[in-house]
């Protein structure tokens, strides 16, 4: 690891009083010292100069102007006086693209600082990296609080060219963009989506309906620009390569052109709302989209103000979002944890029962029934009923019937677990689970709905039993 000191002084200040300093900042960071950094005018001090090369390392100043400009954790109005910034050690390191693992540390007459550089891409500082991450932690999609302003021609021809360069099989580049500002169009648009707004409100239990309905999904008419993408399943003709194994890949590429593009418009200020309530027939033929072409997206996009700092869905309770510890898997599925955290899927949850349950829990109840085999659709006539189907069968699609082909006991119950966690991240709040069918399997992944139902902090009873279970033993 190459490690950078940023370094304030006074004048005079000894070389014993800097090494003393130094070593103790130093205490427990692992890697070489590379780098000093002071402020202009600091660098012929002796004491410095006979730390930087004892060190082995190089010197480098900063101007006070650029380190006034960097932000630090403790900006101190004392030094910003004396030195013209509020900070030389911390905000050297900053400057430099390390990234600050020690804050400032004194003594009586020095400060410092100390940054790692991670190995990284050349020509990309740690701010860079940062910024990187930053919008796309920042991205949002957007549905409200949207300016009265028109999108200007160089500023989306800068966002489309970042969904242009998106990757692609075989560099099919299967996507198009339709942009379309024409009220008369989008008003036929919109009308598509209240018909699909309004069936799937029909499909939901009472209590979720009336959530949804307080829930905004689109913005076709409030945006001065929506911007279809299109796919072209067959582009490039016959030998596109990588795609012959997988056609799906084509619709992956299109995707992350949007993705792109919803990233480059984040940091331009413009928000893009993904509009998915259409049958993708429909929307294509009020835009007059040729046969081969198909609909992949449909985007409204404007100026915006600001940007919510968390997903919509989320702030008005609707769903959560999934830790990434669920969705990453060590060596074998089932196997969840982040890196360096191997565990499997129901010690973690035993762990979580007895620690006590997940932040947002919804109010819907869910009534889970795991079959074995037979017909899971005869059981989908009421709405808040979720067909659990374990056996190896596939049964037909049918976003009512969750198939879990569960192979042993301990795979059924981490699939159960599973089960659990996502219907609580969709707004469960009580599930109310029947075992149809009297098979191990069934039994397993039932006890992991348990397990993982009351680890989330959900109500989990037994459809037969009458009061809520309360705890993993049960
Ligand atoms: C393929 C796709 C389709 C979507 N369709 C809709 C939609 O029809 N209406 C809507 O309000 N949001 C839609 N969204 C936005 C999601 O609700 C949103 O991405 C999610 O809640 C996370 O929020 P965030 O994008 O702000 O992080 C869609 C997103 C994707 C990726």
């Amino acid at each position: 690891m190459s490690l950078v000191l940023g370094i304030g002084l006074r004048t005079g200040t000894s070389y014993r009083e800097l090494r003393d300093l130094v070593y103790r900042a130093l205490t427990g960071v692992v890697g070489a010292v590379e780098s000093v950094v002071t402020v202009e005018g600091r660098e012929d001090e002796p004491g410095l100069q006979r730390l930087v090369a004892s060190l082995g390392a190089q010197l480098f100043t900063a101007s006070s102007v650029d380190l006034a400009a960097q932000v630090v954790p403790t900006p101190s109005e004392q030094v910003g006086e004396l030195a013209g910034t509020a900070s030389v050690a911390e905000a050297a390191v900053v400057l430099s693209g390390a990234a600050l693992v020690v804050p400032k540390q004194k003594s009586a007459g020095a400060t410092v600082a100390v940054g790692v550089v991670e190995a990284a891409a050349p020509g990309y500082s740690h701010a860079d990296r940062e910024v990187v991450h930053r919008v796309i932690a920042e991205r949002r999609d957007v549905r409200r609080g949207f300016l009265d302003k028109p999108v200007d021609d160089e500023l989306l021809t800068r966002v489309l060219e970042a969904a242009h360069r998106a990757p692609s099989v075989g560099l099919s580049q299967p996507w198009d963009f339709l942009l379309i500002r024409d009220v008369a169009t989008r008003q036929r648009v919109h009308d598509l989506a209240v018909a699909q707004r309004d069936a799937f409100a029909a499909s939901l239990p009472a209590d979720r309906r009336a959530a949804f309905d307080g829930l905004k999904i689109e913005a076709i008419l409030d945006t001065p620009l929506n911007i279809a993408v299109t796919c072209d399943p067959a582009r490039g003709g016959r030998h596109v390569l990588g795609r012959h194994a997988d056609p799906r890949t084509v619709w992956f590429s299109a995707a992350i052109a949007v993705q792109n593009l919803w990233l480059a418009a984040r940091a331009e200020g413009l928000g893009v709302g993904w509009v998915s309530f259409f049958d993708p027939a429909e929307v294509g033929e009020v835009l007059g989209l040729p046969a081969h072409v198909e609909l992949l997206g449909y985007l409204c996009v404007g100026h915006v103000e600001e940007f919510a700092a968390a997903p919509e869905l989320v702030r008005s309770g609707w769903a959560s979002r999934r830790p990434l510890a669920w969705a990453v898997h060590q060596e074998q599925w089932g196997l969840r944890g982040l890196p360096g955290e191997v565990a499997s899927a129901t010690a973690a949850v035993r762990d979580a029962v007895a620690s006590g349950g997940f932040e947002q829990v919804g109010s819907q109840v869910v009534r889970v029934l795991v079959v074995d085999g037979g017909s899971a659709a005869s059981y989908l006539s009421a709405a808040d009923v979720l067909v659990v189907q374990v056996g190896a069968e596939k049964p037909a699609a049918d976003f009512g019937v969750l198939w879990r082909p569960a192979r042993t006991a301990d795979e059924a119950v981490e699939l159960g677990v599973e089960v659990a966690r996502d219907l609580v991240l969709q707004g469960a709040g009580e599930l109310l689970v029947s075992c149809v069918g009297q098979s191990e399997v069934a039994e397993s992944l039932t006890q992991g709905l348990r397990w993982g139902g009351l680890a989330c902090g959900a109500v989990v009873r037994r459809a037969d039993e009458p009061t809520a279970v309360t705890d993993s033993t049960a």
